[in-house]
């Protein structure tokens, strides 16, 4: 089954700058959390319990945010303020964070060939932070897809319809549809024009991989922009065999810019702060 979840965290969150100059676009918090901590969160509550995290140069904040901070916490210790760390604490009382580092920047595919070490020749789920999905309605994001996992036995990535002039910005699919919610892909084409999108399905930054994705990252050459693209490998096992697009039930936020995050800051604060969640 599936056990371990990767967290490619060593982008530059170049579309967030000056404020991710010195500190990981990971850590912006939405209203009083961190966006990594939402994403171990959907993880931990998917029933995966292994956080496999590729950092890069500038991290480290993600991980002392998984540790304990002897001052602080002897600090407040006994004091009402105590509330606000026990959400981390629970995670890191049963989760293990294991972490390895991207030493150069090629891009998605490459970041997730950079965890092959903490994850091993087993399935497992990819969370992309910045992209914050939240479901009030019902299991999260993950929980959904590890429940077709089980169905299917195949790499499967999330999709939503985004508008046509927004396909330059993500992994566009295509495929016979299965279920109202779910297609087979035969087509997968990394940020294309809308004149070259085969569809309006965009990819958003979760996934769930079987551990052959490894070697057909390594044989896939840089694609868009230069980079090793995820999507390049997904395409070439959906040829191979068999990969599943799933309309996820509740809501994305793309907090890598400003426009999603103040989105999902009001939409948090609303929904899950001021009523104690
Ligand atoms: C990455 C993937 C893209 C996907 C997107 C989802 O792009 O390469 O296929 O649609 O994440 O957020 P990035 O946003 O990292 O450029």
């Amino acid at each position: 089954m599936i056990r371990k979840c990767l967290f490619p965290a060593a982008g530059y969150g170049t579309r967030f700058l000056p404020a991710t100059k010195a500190m990981p676009k990971e850590m912006l918090p939405v209203v009083n959390k961190p966006l990594i901590q939402y994403g171990v969160e959907e993880a931990r509550a998917a029933g995966l319990q292994h956080m496999a995290i590729v950092t890069g140069r500038g991290k480290r904040a993600l991980e002392d945010h998984f540790d304990i901070s002897y001052e602080l916490e002897h600090q407040i210790r006994g004091s009402d303020k105590e509330k606000f760390l026990s959400g981390t604490r629970e995670l890191m009382e049963t989760c293990t964070f294991s972490y390895t580092r991207q030493v150069e920047m090629k891009g998605l595919g490459h970041a997730i060939l950079s965890g092959q070490p903490l994850i091993g020749d087993e399935p497992f789920a990819v969370v992309l932070a910045d992209d914050l999905c939240l479901n009030l309605e019902g299991d999260g994001v993950l929980a959904q897809m590890i429940a077709l996992y089980k169905q299917f036995r195949c790499s499967i990535v999330a999709i939503q319809e985004v508008p046509l002039d927004q396909t330059h910005k993500y992994g566009i699919i295509a495929g016979e549809q299965i279920r109202d919610d779910i297609y087979r892909v035969n087509s997968m084409v990394e940020k294309p024009k809308p004149e070259d999108a085969p569809s309006n399905l965009a990819i958003i930054g979760r996934y769930i991989l079987t551990a052959d994705i490894f070697d057909l990252i390594a044989d896939t050459e840089p694609g868009k922009g230069g980079e090793i693209q995820i999507t390049d490998a997904l395409m070439k096992q959906a040829q191979n065999g068999c990969v599943l697009a799933y309309k996820f039930k509740g809501k994305r936020f793309d907090c890598g810019g400003a426009e999603g995050y103040i989105e999902a800051t009001n939409f948090c604060y609303e929904n899950l702060y001021k009523k104690g969640l």
